[in-house]
């Protein structure tokens, strides 16, 4: 009985989670801000984009315009009835607590390289200035954030301000590791998000690819007799993130997996609890250490 209640307060969680957090994190809604604030206009998306996008971009308010590259072109063709009706609601809710900055994820975060999707990945800091700022970091996790000891993560395309999450987690001792808690220490106020950037804006990690079935299968499916939510779901296609400015959920695709697997142990142990809501310890908790193998199997090689 008791069970059944936790699990129901688990899953409840784990849907608002992937719903709500998602969305206050600017996960595309506030793509279609303009579009949404004209419901006269009712051409389809796809006509739209091949129309000059002259009238979009004199009526959308200056302050969702981030950069000067941010193509109209491609916020029309990835924009879909649904995804307008969601917008309206959504951000009509939200939109007040939005920076300018978070608006207008045009790219797919799924291994999009782009300078557009580098730039909204990288957070506040200035990636220039962190490559100097991060010579002692490239000694264990590599000189273009691939490490070379698989129980060290690769940092290379991670999100900015994700990774300074954890480097700020480590300092207050929220996250806690042998090495890592030491050295997060050392990193200043001014540096933390530029050492951050710098590293988000290395070519995003890829693995080798995985043929493992039992792994795929929990990745994109899950398992709903036991009310485990796919990963998928948060950690997006190929579990590359979701789009670049949603840095809530990080890249684990193409991960080592001997530090996934230490990662989602600890999530299972309880010995790291960061994650918000402690949705992945929820998470962990499900599954069988041959399925929690799995996945690290099958994680690794996106
Ligand atoms: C001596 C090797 C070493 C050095 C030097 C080092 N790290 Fe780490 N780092 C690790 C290991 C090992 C872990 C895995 C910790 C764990 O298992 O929880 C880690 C984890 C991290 C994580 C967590 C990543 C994630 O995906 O959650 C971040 C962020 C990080 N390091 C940033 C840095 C930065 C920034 C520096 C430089 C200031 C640095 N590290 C220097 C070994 C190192
Ligand atoms: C409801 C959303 C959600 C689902 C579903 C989810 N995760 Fe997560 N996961 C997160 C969040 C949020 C974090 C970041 C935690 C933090 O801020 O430290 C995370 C972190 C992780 C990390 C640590 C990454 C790192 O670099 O240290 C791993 C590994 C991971 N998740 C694997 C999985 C796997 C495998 C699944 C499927 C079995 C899964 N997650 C399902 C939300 C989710």
């Amino acid at each position: 009985m008791f069970h059944t209640k936790n699990n129901l307060a688990g899953l409840a969680l784990i849907v608002f989670l992937t719903s709500a957090v998602a969305f206050a994190a600017g996960d595309g809604f506030a793509t279609n801000n303009a579009d949404a604030a004209k419901p006269a206009q009712k051409k389809p998306a796809k006509k739209r984009a091949k129309t000059p996008p002259k009238a979009d971009t004199a009526t959308t308010p200056a302050a969702t315009q981030p950069t000067a590259t941010a193509s109209p072109q491609n916020i029309a063709s990835t924009t879909t009835p649904s995804d307008t009706a969601a917008a309206s609601s959504v951000a009509a809710a939200t939109t007040p607590k939005v920076e300018a900055k978070k608006i207008i994820p045009t790219a797919k975060a799924d291994e999009d390289d782009s300078a557009e999707a580098i730039k909204l990945r990288s957070g506040p800091g200035d990636p220039i200035a962190g490559k100097d700022k991060s010579e002692l970091c490239q000694g264990c996790h590599g000189e273009e954030g691939v490490s070379a000891e698989p129980t060290a993560p690769k940092l290379a395309g991670q999100y900015g301000p994700y990774i300074s999450k954890q480097l700020r987690n480590f300092q207050e001792g929220i996250r806690t590791h042998q090495i890592m808690s030491d050295i997060a220490k050392t990193i200043n106020d001014d540096d933390l998000n530029d050492i951050s950037a710098y590293f988000a804006s290395r070519k995003k990690m890829k693995g080798n690819g995985s043929d493992n079935k039992v792994g795929q299968e929990l990745f994109l499916r899950g398992d709903m007799s036991r009310m485990m939510v796919a990963c998928v779901n948060c950690h997006g296609a190929n579990g590359k993130g979701k789009t670049p400015t949603n840095a809530v959920f990080p890249v684990i695709g193409g991960q080592h997996k001997e530090y996934l697997r230490i990662q989602l142990i600890n999530f299972r142990a309880g010995d790291r609890s960061n994650s918000p809501g402690g949705v992945m310890n929820i998470i962990t908790q499900r599954l069988t250490d041959a399925e929690l193998e799995a996945l690290a199997d099958y994680v690794a090689g996106l």
